[in-house]
């Protein structure tokens, strides 16, 4: 590599064509920003500094860049009136003249590898010439700079589409954007660039021809995999990039030993880690910076979002946020892990929990239809089915605290703030509003009144009433209302009004 390497990332186009007021390059391929994914390339290989030029709407770009390459310069281009003009902008922003090389890119091809460009760099410069375009050959050349050729093949110009003469336009080489100079003939050329063209634009590749007429030495490095260098410019692409970026890192963690089921309906951002063997079954979404640990099994149908998947652990049809999921523990189906959920080793959340601040130690279950939110379950405990953590007084948010080897009833509500103590039991139906000490047992429920008789009582009341026909509970609140406690709290499933 070049002792002085300076990267030069354009953004500052408005990308009227997203129709968004996020900007073209904030818009997420693989979960990363386009521009983010330009920038991590860029990083790799190593460059001495960076500058990205800025325009439509810097106020997010700028901020968005520096959070993810502090050291990066930005430069301001008030107004775009070409790539020319915008790295002279870039250049003058810098304290010092570059010297070496340098490299400019722009900022909306996400699937820009850093391999490549260091490719593109090495061959720059073992050729040692004052410019390098990086070109490919691509079937619908509509758009691009086309790379013109004399008889001997080399590289004698850029010709932009809306300049080129109809037998230029038929030139499937194009710039792809990607241009490798010399720093010293680079300063040069950038004040002799002029903009007497159809766009009326500093175009930077009129740097080619200019470095052809001072007899300086010019190329081209194709590259193959033209996809590289695909921008998006509209949601249609994006789609199209946000699919082909799938497609290379789902293929990339299969060759890595990950079991990919259904490769076609599995998408993993470009961030997320897994480890070998695995598992993903269909449907399934890893997003952000979810890791997955060894021999886990995830799916089908699951969307974790930056989640902690153990090794051993199993997530089934579950929706996962900010959650941790501890070794060989099990999650699902449809469980729903909300951030601030942290599952310890061989526990479980079972079949429609939800969970929200939760720790739930390791060996403890809620294996069915609860919610437990802003809670802390120590170990091998396990919380009966229905069992309603009411957190929220209306106005603030309580913890509950539930010790080591607790056992609690089903359908229990724990009124937080409140503490289950260790070896704690509760009967079914408690309603838990103080502290039960370790090893005690609550139950808040009244005795059970049995009434006998009662369905005889019922089915009298109701053949002497209005012609109702027997069987049928339609009425019956009217015809005597309040007779039986019993009657009228719930429906064990008959025919309703
Ligand atoms: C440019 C190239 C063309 C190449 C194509 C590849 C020129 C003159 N043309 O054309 O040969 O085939 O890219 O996509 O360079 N930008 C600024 N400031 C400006 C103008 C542009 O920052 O004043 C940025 C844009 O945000 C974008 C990049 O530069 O990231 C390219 O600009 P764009 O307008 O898309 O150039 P094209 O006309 O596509
Ligand atoms: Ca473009």
């Amino acid at each position: 590599m070049p002792d002085d390497l300076t990267v030069i990332v354009l953004a500052a186009g408005g990308g009227t064509r997203m129709k968004s007021k996020t900007p073209k390059v904030l818009h997420q391929v693989g979960g990363r920003s386009m521009i983010g994914h330009v920038l991590a390339a860029v990083q790799a290989i190593g460059p001495q500094r960076v500058v990205t030029v800025v325009g439509h709407q810097r106020e997010q770009v700028g901020p968005h860049v520096q959070s993810l390459l502090p050291e990066s310069v930005l430069a301001v281009q008030e107004t775009q009136q070409g790539t020319g003009h915008a790295v002279r902008i870039a250049i003058e922003a810098l304290e010092a003249m570059p010297i070496g090389t340098v490299v400019v890119a722009a900022g909306d091809t996400p699937l820009l590898e850093g391999e490549s460009l260091h490719a593109f760099v090495v061959d720059h410069e073992a050729a040692q010439r004052a410019v390098s375009v990086l070109s490919g050959v691509v079937s619908e050349p509509f758009g691009y700079g086309r790379i013109v050729r004399d008889g001997a093949g080399e590289v004698r110009a850029i010709v932009e589409e809306k300049d080129a003469t109809a037998e230029e336009r038929e030139i499937h080489e194009i710039n792809s954007g990607i241009l490798a100079f010399d720093a010293q003939f680079l300063a040069g050329a950038l004040v002799r660039i002029g903009n007497d063209n159809a766009k009326g634009e500093y175009y930077l590749t009129d740097a080619v021809g200019l470095a052809q007429h001072d007899g300086l030495v010019v190329g081209a490095w194709a590259i193959d995999d033209v996809a590289q260098t695909e921008g998006a410019n509209d949601r249609a692409q994006l789609a199209e990039l946000g699919r082909e970026m799938n497609r290379r890192v789902v293929t990339r963690w299969m060759k890595d030993g990950v079991t990919v089921m259904d490769p076609a309906t599995t998408w993993i951002d470009a961030d997320v880690v897994l480890a070998p063997d695995v598992t993903i079954l269909p449907g399934t979404q890893l997003l952000g910076d979810t890791v997955v640990g060894e021999d886990a099994v995830v799916g089908p149908d699951s969307t974790l979002k930056d989640c902690k998947v153990a090794a051993g652990a199993r997530v089934v049809r579950t929706h996962g946020e900010l959650a941790v999921v501890g070794e060989g523990a099990t999650v699902g189906p449809f469980s729903y892990l909300r951030p601030g959920t942290r599952l310890g080793a061989g526990g479980r959340i079972g079949a429609f929990v939800e969970t929200k601040n939760a720790e739930i130690g390791e060996g403890s279950k809620v294996p069915h239809l609860s919610y437990v939110g802003d809670a802390t379950i120590g170990r091998g405990s396990n919380i009966g089915a229905g069992t309603i953590f009411a957190n929220y007084d209306g106005q603030h948010k309580h913890h509950t605290t539930v010790g080591d080897g607790a056992r609690t009833g089903s359908n229990n509500t724990f009124v937080a703030p409140v503490a289950i103590g260790d070896g704690a039991m509760t009967g079914g139906g408690t309603v838990v509003r103080e502290d039960v000490p370790p090893g005690a047992l609550a139950v808040s429920a009244g005795p059970q009144r049995t009434l006998e008789g009662h369905a005889e009582r019922r089915a009298a009341r109701t053949t002497a009433g209005a012609g109702q026909p027997v069987g049928q509970t339609v009425g019956e609140h009217s015809t005597n209302p309040g007779a039986d406690p019993g009657v009228g709290q719930t429906d064990p499933g008959g025919s309703q009004s």
